[in-house]
């Protein structure tokens, strides 16, 4: 899991010092305010704003839309900066038919069985919207929503408080659902997550970040050739409608085996019929040191050719590892380039999928009184 990004960071800061130099407020790094602009309207006239965000040589442009990460630069070994997360130019690329990109996900990251649980005796239906189950929180999930966001910058760190209050019975979940997601850029070129919610009624929550990385930059092709490293002995096995089927599998002599880093396209083509349901990985991993207080590392992404590294650490106790399989061409990202299967793969950190309904997994479960707090940092460097 070693990054050796310490080293690379000193490069990176001095790429950004050149990049800031005479490129104003907006991309100054250290005690300035992130920058905000007019990024669009939404339908009912609501002004969508996107932030900047500087720090290690990273340069990340943050919507108030759905918290979505837009861009995301980052310089390679040489110190040339590439957006590395896949988006749209504009508000209305955002507003099609976006699967995600970007954005933060709630109340529930991934799917829960044909949109229902019972909890307290009480049967709740959510929103369907992916086949006969709810993905991302339902129809409009917390990536369609319009986020208050607050600026901060604290010493070299610079960052955004974004909050929404899901009002109860929001896409058939119980409970008034007050959510703040912290994101901090540090000058180390980290990008930390953390997560917070509270609820006036029992409800589950599990809240993701649902950004598509491709290190060679967005448009660039597929990220087969990047090598993706998960410290997780199991993952979740998952049925035709890629609801869990309750099992814990061994990785062991399987595709899922990303103990030792490997290129993401050695096995993509594997006939193993877990790789059939979602048409490549699309799946659960089960952390070895998931669920701990502090962020532990758990999966490191590299690309060869430019250098960049991506290392992962987390409190949660899953990870989410898809590979882009439904990406299929329709979509035109943000330099003009189709986004075809496989530009762009996600690390969501999570709890296990249906969880709700699946009493052997940890409790997704969020009470009255309670806090739900979860912690993951993204940081970036070169090899
Ligand atoms: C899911 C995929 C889904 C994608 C949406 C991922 O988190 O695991 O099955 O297609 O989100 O774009």
């Amino acid at each position: 899991m070693e990054t050796r990004r310490r080293t690379v960071l000193a490069a990176a800061a001095a790429g950004l010092t050149a990049a800031a130099a005479g490129t104003g407020a907006a991309h100054a790094s250290g005690s300035r305010t992130p920058a905000r602009e007019r990024f669009g309207r939404m339908p009912d006239g609501t002004e969508v704003h996107r932030w900047t965000l500087t720090g290690g040589g990273v340069r990340m442009k943050v919507l108030s839309y759905g918290g979505i990460v837009q861009s995301l630069e980052v310089p390679d070994r040489h110190g040339e900066s590439a957006n590395v997360s896949l988006g749209f130019a504009d508000l209305d690329g955002y507003l099609g038919e976006s699967p995600y990109l970007g954005a933060l996900i709630g109340r529930y990251g991934n799917r829960i069985a044909k949109g229902r649980f019972t909890l307290d005796g009480t049967e709740h239906q959510l929103s369907v919207n992916d086949g006969p189950n709810s993905l991302h929180g339902g129809e409009r999930g917390f990536d369609k929503r319009v986020w208050d966001v607050e600026p901060f910058t604290r010493g070299t760190d610079q960052g955004l408080v974004l909050s929404y209050v899901s009002a109860d019975g929001e896409m058939g979940y119980p409970g008034t659902l007050r959510t703040r997601v912290t994101y901090t850029l540090s000058a180390a070129g980290e990008w930390r997550i953390d997560y917070a919610a509270t609820t006036d009624r029992a409800t589950p929550v599990n809240l993701t970040s649902h950004v598509y990385f491709n290190l060679a930059g967005e448009g660039s092709g597929s990220v087969y050739d990047h090598r993706l490293s998960l410290a997780a002995s199991r993952y979740t096995p998952v049925d035709g409608t890629l609801i869990p089927t309750g099992e814990l599998a061994p990785v062991s002599g399987t595709p899922f085996d990303f103990r030792r880093a490997k290129a993401i396209g050695s096995d993509i083509r594997s006939d193993h019929p877990q790789m059939l349901h979602g048409q490549g990985f699309d799946h659960n991993w089960a952390l070895d040191k998931g669920g701990s207080a502090r962020p532990a590392p758990v999966a490191e992404l590299y690309e060869p050719r430019s250098g960049r590294a991506m290392s992962v650490a987390t409190t949660e106790p899953g990870l989410q590892f898809y590979s882009g399989n439904f990406l299929d061409g329709t979509l035109v990202g943000s330099s003009g380039r189709t986004y075809r299967q496989g530009d762009g793969l996600c690390l969501e950190t999570q709890h296990f999928p249906d969880s709700p309904n699946q009493p052997a997994f940890p409790s997704t479960i969020l009470r009255p009184g309670e806090t739900y707090r979860s912690t993951t940092v993204y940081g970036f460097g070169t090899r």
